[in-house]
């Protein structure tokens, strides 16, 4: 027999096909079948429903169907669970499905699951056979509620969600909220976003049931129902009730609003609401952040958006805040589940912005929004176009105010309501008689709590009005009565609601129940002891539920006795007040009495009362009555509130001195409504007390105040002020002292300070507040320029003119509201003042900048800060301009290493050893003789946190080895450390010690250096964040010089603090830019063997890979086993490896399970190595994503500009390239890795084709990250052919492959161009006479070596015609070299020119930049420039940075490169000479940034001799021999310069011209030959064209080999 089973219906589109209900199942199967007869029912479902639920269905329809006569089919048929399986993809695999088993036209489909399966099922049937019968059967709450109701079905495409589908009603919607006790938590949370949205945009009553039941509401899905209770109405628990309620609430609003308008024309936007920002987040955070949270956050920000245009109140922004939260909804992106994600990075404001483009309610390039009027209503009945700004604005973090005068003075505005006198006014309100309207309420959680309780308690009704900004509150006159049954009142984490509560549950009528009040974790913590024993002295039976003096508590509803009560107050005033305010309606008069000892905080047990008489019941202080003093003793009339029909909460006096101090500061005028000389709040003086005797006029009545400023930058400095009785105003009163420069008024001066300085004084617990406020405004203020000086308890501010502070400062705000308000006033005449979290006003003032703009009149704008680039996550404040610190021994070679550095960067380099010397006035070594060790470590800390503060962007700055010795300066590096690099330069000992022994300028240790060493490594260790590893004694001796060329070091020193500072990361470009890229695996347990044929071995390739795991050091090659290499022996591996390349590295640790050699379980050791690896700027760390995601957390936020290639291989052959289990591993490696790494086997080739075809749905989604994915082992080449990101390749030289089936470079160009994928180029030197160049030799050897099939050919032709024209455009073109004479002529035909192509105004390098249609446009480039200064920069003397002078002879084209290229060079004047002078002078004007002097004689030098020399003329046209006339005669003077350098000629033949062979006799002066220059030019040329490092060595080789003969 059929169960009883109630369901309830609701209406849509005109039929009744909504039916929900508990457990329906029965239900549903006989429905179907009798309403849709057919032949053939079809159930869909995913994997996860389907364990879960798909069988009972099928017994039920198997026993159904066996009594029907027609005996239809039923079938079912199982998916993938994941948004992914919404695609075509898996539309044709259902359809398939159908199409095998016969379905035809009269097929019912039900679709059971989440919005997945509906939207994907009911595509299918709107298609199939041109649409059939389909039932949707949601398991999620948001299918329930959202996706299956309404009718639209659709699939994602690589494009974008939703893109493809159709308007398709399902014959039935069954709403069975009895699967929702399956569901996890999480996505139960998901779909509420929904159900909180709906009620938000169309009604107040069902929100403010959603806003007080949370607690119900998570309970009922949480206890399962047993013997399907629920089924009937009478079997439905309350919590049951509620949950259906919610959902049917829900539903029908949707459901009407479907009616009115089916097809989204209007109306219907409304449900997008949170939807146009939401959609942006989800669309980068997707899928690892769900649709409903993603809609969370859109909701605030759009109600935001709202506020800011003026149309919704607080109010409403903070109801619907406290609400999601309370569904444990995120609200905002700093919620620590977003924040903390790498993909958050790219929730930039722009990058938002352009998502929401394309949203599909937009008209035309506006963007709309659903913007709240109230909760409840919307302020159109559709969506509403919103300019970017605002949007732009409220998405940014960071926030600056247009100084100008306040377009609105006279201002006349109330702050936010006070906190302690909402709180008072609501319950004394409720508490009261009769009706009160509370205006200016603050509405904060224990206002939302507290009106719960009271509900809940029936003791008063609440109501809103003027759109959120009037309370209207009925008391209940002290009559409350016991919450419904089992229903406990949850109070989160709400403490002064908590307080009173406790003493209001005792008044609730006598009842056999009690009343029982709970909390969150935190609040269970919480102290109440006192007034529990209070109470329970006084004759209340109160239970602690479970811990002892917190709550929750039972409550005996007794009601309260009253007569003597004796209170301990020292802990909290909120328990005076609790009994306070309740006392009026005890049973016998109240007389309470305060005990032990000092009783806390009188102000506020004042303000109880004097708000109690307003409320009409006078409390009585009791006075000693000998002395007359007062009592701590109060009596309390037993009577009933009587309410005021207005309440007018006194507005928050602290929040006040903001607009107050904005008058003053703008010379303009304000008035505070709601706040005067009545208030009890200690902060309304301020007016009077502060801004009066800084020159302002100030009115205050008991009720207002108005401030009007002197003209602006006339306040006057207030020399002391005691700030005891407001201390949270200091703030405010030090930003304006900050601009008063008027002396104080008279009897106000400090004694003994200057005039401009206010002294303030009592503030001294503001050190304990949000943050250090004292410290706070000092580092601030000094960032306007402002000095300050820190007192015991304050602070003196030095006040100076408005137009001398700095303006541009950006202000930390410590997460403190109060700092961010301060500011602002600041802000308002101070140019480009930038607050940094806006959001930080929230606790007080949520509306603060809003405020700003609508109220004041000041213009607001967003901001979004510049994080670098490409951001490391994690650090803090990561600037990429953050200064560098450079620490290390004496002797490591700081000083050298730093200038290289700054000259690579740039930046300014500063030694602290001269610093010190200009400070003192004396040396170091006669400051430490003359005053000792401590007194110069003393001074020495000084002078680190001055350069820390006065340099910190843009400079190397390099510190003594002694630094460390004191925990100040240890301090002050590792605060450093946050936010910027400090670089421990380490050195072998044995050199260090060798060094100093040489060196005397600096004060000997007087100890064994060893010692020192051994004392001070740790300590550097702990300082630094990043270790650069100076092996070689590069500044002394010839021998350390063999080792080492300075411009090895040059290079590794460039490429090094280029990337760890971000200004230039040495990362491999074509791994983003669209082309294939490479690494090469070194597979030796040594690699210095290898050292020799780097070059070789890397020809083609874009970064190297160490398998760190396979390293043996000599004493570990003797063991057998596993064996894990000692970090030390890494680190020295890799800088044996950077001296020979500055190719980017990936550091990778193969674990024995992921087919490496690393023991799988050594994770302490593996992430040792990782972390060191970082240290040592290794660009690309392989993480495998099987260790534990703790110590991978750990390890991101120390990534900096480094990169982590997260990877997961599977060498059983069992990985499928689609299914789930890849696609797990797929975003858990995508959630941590800038590059995921997934390896397989193939077993055959067919297991390729799918790997590809993963591949390219990957790259295809919006955000994705580079892909590396191959499969291992012969069947799987042609995947490692494919595979475009950092292939890993073998070299034929190397001992062993690192993976079976790897191939070669040469061998991967060599298939790509067999298939098709590297088609044949064609390149061309134009120019005549051309056929000696070494051009082809150059380009065809290096194509052949890379395996490329290109070929480079000689183009002569006398001009730049036809000919030359339709070889550039042809498809084939690969590129051209231009030599003389067309570097001019082919201008031209170019589509764009390089800057330094413009620059020079020359062109040597034709590119074909590719489009998307395959076509190309002509890019021109010059690279001589650069074979010049590669050349000379190579060859440079040790120690010489940027020499200053140098002389070019010639002034043709060439030389016009050689000049710019001498300027890039940092060359401070350029000689230059001509036969012809008046070509010379052209140059002069055609370089004007550089300076140029024109020579008439050769070795007549107006400052320094020239250490460069370039000569541009042909070899035959010089002579060292002073008697040939029809030459340039070459005197030795040229060769002035004693510290040497070096020397180009630019021409070819013969290879050592008569100025060579001068200079070659010349000690210290090095040569360079026009072939040198040419070769590399002609590698910038190649890598330019191909995107490829040419193989230099083995080029060169063929160049000379060629050019000799
Ligand atoms: N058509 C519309 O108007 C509309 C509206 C909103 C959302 N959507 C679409 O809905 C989809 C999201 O729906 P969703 O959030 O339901 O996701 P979903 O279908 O992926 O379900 C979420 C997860 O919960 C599991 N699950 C479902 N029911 C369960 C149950 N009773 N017990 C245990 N596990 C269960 C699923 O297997 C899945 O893993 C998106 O594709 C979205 O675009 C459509
Ligand atoms: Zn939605």
């Amino acid at each position: 027999m059929a169960p009883d089973i109630d369901v309830q219906k609701v209406s849509i589109l005109g039929k009744d096909s909504i039916h929900c209900g508990f457990h329906l199942i029965p239900y549903i199967v006989r429905t179907v079948l009798e309403a849709l007869p057919s032949s053939t029912y079809v159930l869909v479902a995913d994997s996860n429903v389907a364990n879960l639920h798909l069988s009972s269905f099928e017994t039920e329809f198997l026993d159904k169907i066996r009594q029907l006569s027609t005996k239809p089919r039923f079938l079912s048929y199982v998916i993938l669970p994941g948004e992914t399986s919404k695609s075509r993809e898996g539309k044709a695999e259902i359809e398939d499905f159908l199409l095998l088993n016969k379905c035809t036209r009269d097929t019912v489909i039900l679709a059971l699951g989440g919005g997945v399966i509906g939207d994907l099922v009911g595509f299918v049937a709107a298609t199939f056979m041109r649409g059939v019968r389909f039932v949707q059967i949601p398991t999620t709450l948001l299918a329930m509620v959202d996706s299956s109701v309404g009718g639209k079905t659709a699939i994602d495409t690589p494009h974008g969600k939703n893109l493809i589908g159709a308007f398709w009603q399902p014959e039935y919607i069954f709403i069975d909220a009895a699967f929702l006790e399956t569901l996890p938590a999480r996505e139960f949370s998901n779909g509420m976003a929904e159900v909180v949205k709906t009620a938000a945009i169309w009604n107040e009553d069902d929100f403010a049931s959603l806003e007080s039941q949370s607690a119900e509401i998570f309970a009922a899905i949480q206890t399962p129902s047993t013997n399907y209770s629920g089924r009937t109405v009478s079997t439905r628990s309350n919590a049951q009730h509620l949950l259906l309620s919610v959902i049917v609430g829900s539903i029908s609003v949707k459901a009407h609003i479907v009616t009115v308008d089916e097809r989204e024309t209007g109306l219907r936007n409304l449900v997008n609401f949170g939807h146009t920002i939401g959609h942006a987040i989800e669309a980068v955070l997707t899928p690892t952040i769900l649709h409903g949270e993603c809609v969370s956050v859109g909701m605030i920000l759009e109600a935001e958006v709202s506020r800011q245009m003026g149309v919704l109140g607080q109010v409403g922004v903070g109801r619907l805040t406290r609400c999601l939260k309370a569904y444990n909804l995120p609200v905002s992106l700093s919620d620590p589940r977003i924040a903390n994600l790498p993909a958050a990075k790219s929730l930039t404001v722009d990058n938002l912005l352009d998502i929401m483009r394309v949203d599909k309610k937009n008209s035309g390039p506006q963007k709309k929004i659903v913007i709240l009027s109230r909760i409840g209503k919307t302020y159109e009945e559709k969506a509403t176009i919103v300019a970017d700004a605002i949007i732009a604005k409220t998405l940014s973090e960071a926030v600056k105010i247009i100084p100008g005068r306040p377009s609105k003075s006279p201002i006349h505005m109330a702050t936010p309501g006070s906190k302690s006198i909402s709180n008072r006014a609501l319950l004394l309100a409720a508490l009261g008689k009769g009706m009160c309207r509370l205006r200016n309420l603050l509405h904060s959680d224990d206002t939302q709590v507290m009106m719960n309780a009271l509900v809940d308690l029936k003791g008063a009704k609440f109501s809103w009005e003027d759109g959120g900004e009037t309370l209207v509150v009925e008391g209940g006159g002290g009559l409350l009565s016991i919450p419904a049954k089992g229903k406990e009142i949850y109070l989160g984490n709400a403490g002064t609601a908590a307080r009173f509560l406790a003493t209001v549950c005792t008044l609730v009528q006598a009842s056999e129940q009690r009343t029982v009040i709970t909390g969150n974790a935190r609040m269970k913590q919480r102290p109440i002891g006192p007034l529990v024993t209070a109470l329970r002295a006084n004759g209340s039976s109160i239970d602690y539920l479970e811990s002892q003096g917190c709550l929750p508590l039972s409550i005996a509803s007794a009601g309260l006795k009253g007569g003597h009560i004796q209170l301990a107050a020292s802990v909290s005033s909120q328990y005076v007040s609790s009994i306070l305010l309740c006392a009026p309606y005890a049973q016998t008069e109240v007389r309470l009495e305060l005990i032990g000892g000092q009783v806390i905080s009188q102000p506020y047990i004042d303000m109880t009362i004097a708000m109690m008489k307003t409320f009409g019941v006078n409390v009585v202080r009791e006075k000693d009555p000998a002395t007359g003093a007062f009592l701590d003793v109060y009596t309390i009339p037993q009577m009933s509130y009587v309410n005021p029909s207005i309440y007018n909460i006194e507005s928050d006096a602290s929040s006040a001195t903001y607009p107050l101090a904005i008058a003053a500061i703008t010379g303009t005028e304000c008035t505070i409504a709601n706040i005067g000389s009545a208030s009890l709040q200690g902060d309304a003086r301020f007016a009077k007390e502060v801004l009066e005797p800084m020159g302002c006029e100030v009115i205050q009545t008991e009720t207002e105040t108005t401030v009007k400023g002197p003209p602006v930058g006339t306040l006057r400095a207030l020399g002391l002020v005691d700030m005891e009785p407001m201390t949270d105003a200091f703030l405010t009163a030090s930003v304006l002292a900050a601009v008063a420069v008027t002396s104080p008024k008279p009897g106000r001066k400090l004694i003994e300070g200057p005039p401009n300085a206010t002294r303030i004084i009592g503030i001294a617990n503001q050190r304990v507040k949000e943050c250090n406020r004292i410290q706070a405004m000092m580092d601030q203020l000094a960032k306007f320029g402002i000095e300050t000086r820190e007192l015991e308890d304050g602070l003196e501010i030095y006040g100076k003119p408005i137009i001398e502070l700095n303006e541009g400062a950006s202000i930390h705000c410590y997460d403190d509201h109060r700092v961010a308000m301060a500011f602002s006033v600041l802000g308002t005449v101070i140019r480009d003042t930038i607050i940094e979290e806006k959001r930080c006003v929230e606790k007080t003032w949520p509306n603060w900048w809003d405020d700003l703009e609508n109220k004041i009149g000041l213009q607001v704008e967003g901001v979004e800060l510049d994080h670098g680039s490409s951001s490391p996550s994690g650090q803090e404040t990561t600037n990429s301009s953050a200064s560098v610190v450079i620490v290390g021994m004496r002797g490591s070679g700081k000083s050298y290493i730093g200038q290289l550095a700054a000259s690579a960067l740039s930046w300014t380099f500063l030694d602290a050893d001269p610093v010190f010397e200009i400070k003192h006035q004396i040396g170091v070594r006669e400051f430490v003789q003359k005053n000792g060790w401590p007194a110069f470590r003393a001074a020495e800390s000084e002078i680190l946190k001055e350069l820390l503060a006065e340099h910190p962007t843009k400079h190397v700055i390099s510190l003594g080895g002694g630094i460390v010795e004191t925990p100040t300066s240890r301090d002050l590096l590792k605060e450093y450390s946050k936010k910027g690099p400090v670089v421990h330069i380490v050195r072998e000992i044995d050199e260090v010690i060798r060094y100093l022994g040489e060196e005397t300028a600096r004060p000997a240790y007087g100890e064994p250096v060893i010692d020192v060493f051994q004392r001070r490594a740790p300590w550097f260790a702990e300082c630094s964040n990043y270790e650069f590893i100076n092996y070689t004694g590069v500044l002394h001796g010839e021998q350390a010089e063999a080792k080492r060329s300075p411009n090895s070091i040059r290079k590794d020193v460039a490429r090094f603090f280029g990337h760890i500072t971000g200004q230039n990361p040495n990362l491999a470009p074509n791994v983003t830019n669209g082309q294939r890229s490479y690494f090469l695996s070194l597979t030796y347990p040594d690699i210095t063997p290898a050292l020799l044929h780097v070059e070789e071995l890397t020809a083609g390739v874009d970064a190297i890979e160490l398998r760190v795991d396979l390293l043996r050091s000599p004493s570990g090659s003797e063991t057998f086993g596993r064996y894990i290499p000692p970090s030390a022996y890494v680190t020295e591996q890799i800088a044996a490896l950077r001296q020979k390349t500055s190719l980017p590295i990936v550091y990778t640790i193969r674990t024995i399970s992921q087919g490496g050699n690393f023991p799988d379980h050594a994770e302490a050791e593996a992430f040792e190595l990782l972390h060191s690896a970082l240290r040592i700027g290794v660009e690309y760390i392989d993480v495998e994503i099987t260790w534990p995601s703790k110590r991978i957390q750990e390890l991101l936020p120390r990534k900096g500009y480094s990169q982590i290639i997260a990877s997961w291989h599977d060498w059983s052959g069992n990985l499928k390239w689609v299914g789930q289990t890849v696609e797990e591993k797929y975003q858990a490696a995508a959630a941590i890795g800038d590059i995921v790494k997934i390896v397989g086997r193939a077993n055959c080739l067919e297991d390729n084709f799918a790997l590809h075809a993963f591949v390219q749905a990957k790259m295809s989604t919006f955000n994705s990250k580079p892909l590396l994915a191959i499969n291992m082992g012969t069947e799987g080449q042609i995947s490692r052919i494919l595979n475009k990101t950092l292939s890993p390749v073998t070299h034929p030289l190397l001992p062993n492959k690192a993976a079976p089936g790897q191939l070669s470079f040469a061998q991967i160009q060599s298939a790509l161009h067999l298939i098709g994928q590297l088609p044949t180029r064609r390149f061309f030197l134009f120019g005549t006479p051309i056929a000696h160049s070494m051009s082809p030799t150059l380009h065809n050897t290096g194509f052949r070596i890379l395996g490329l099939p290109h070929q480079y050919e000689l183009f002569e032709t006398d001009s730049v015609g036809e000919e030359i024209k339709a070889a550039i455009a042809s498809p084939d073109f690969g590129g051209a070299s231009v030599t003389i004479p067309f570097k001019l002529d082919v201008i031209p035909l170019l589509d764009s020119l390089s800057p330094e192509a413009e620059a020079i105004g020359a062109v040597n390098t034709i590119i074909p930049l590719r489009t998307d249609d395959g076509s190309h446009i002509l890019h021109g480039d010059n690279t001589d420039w650069i074979g010049i200064l590669d050349s000379v920069q190579s060859r440079l003397p040790a120690g010489m940075h940027s020499p200053e002078t140098a002389l070019v002879i010639g002034a043709g084209g060439t030389s016009r490169a050689a000049i710019f290229a001498l300027n890039k060079l940092g060359v401070e004047k350029v000689y230059l000479f001509n036969r012809t002078a008046a070509n010379a002078q052209e140059l002069v004007v055609d370089f004007p940034e550089v300076n140029i002097e024109v020579v008439t004689r050769l070795g007549a030098w107006s400052s320094h001799s020239p250490s460069i020399i370039i000569s541009t003329v042909p070899a035959s046209a010089t002579t060292y021999d002073p008697s040939k006339e029809d030459a340039l005669y070459l005197p030795p003077e040229i060769f002035a310069n004693s510290s040497g350098g070096v020397v180009v000629d630019m021409a070819y033949k013969p290879a050592d011209t008569p100025l060579l062979q001068q200079a070659s006799k010349m000690s210290n002066w090095s040569v360079v030959r026009g072939v040198d220059v040419l070769l590399e030019q002609g590698f910038v040329q190649f890598r330019l064209w191909t995107g490829r490092h040419c193989p230099r060595k083995a080029v060169s080789e063929a160049v000379w080999k060629a050019y000799s003969t």
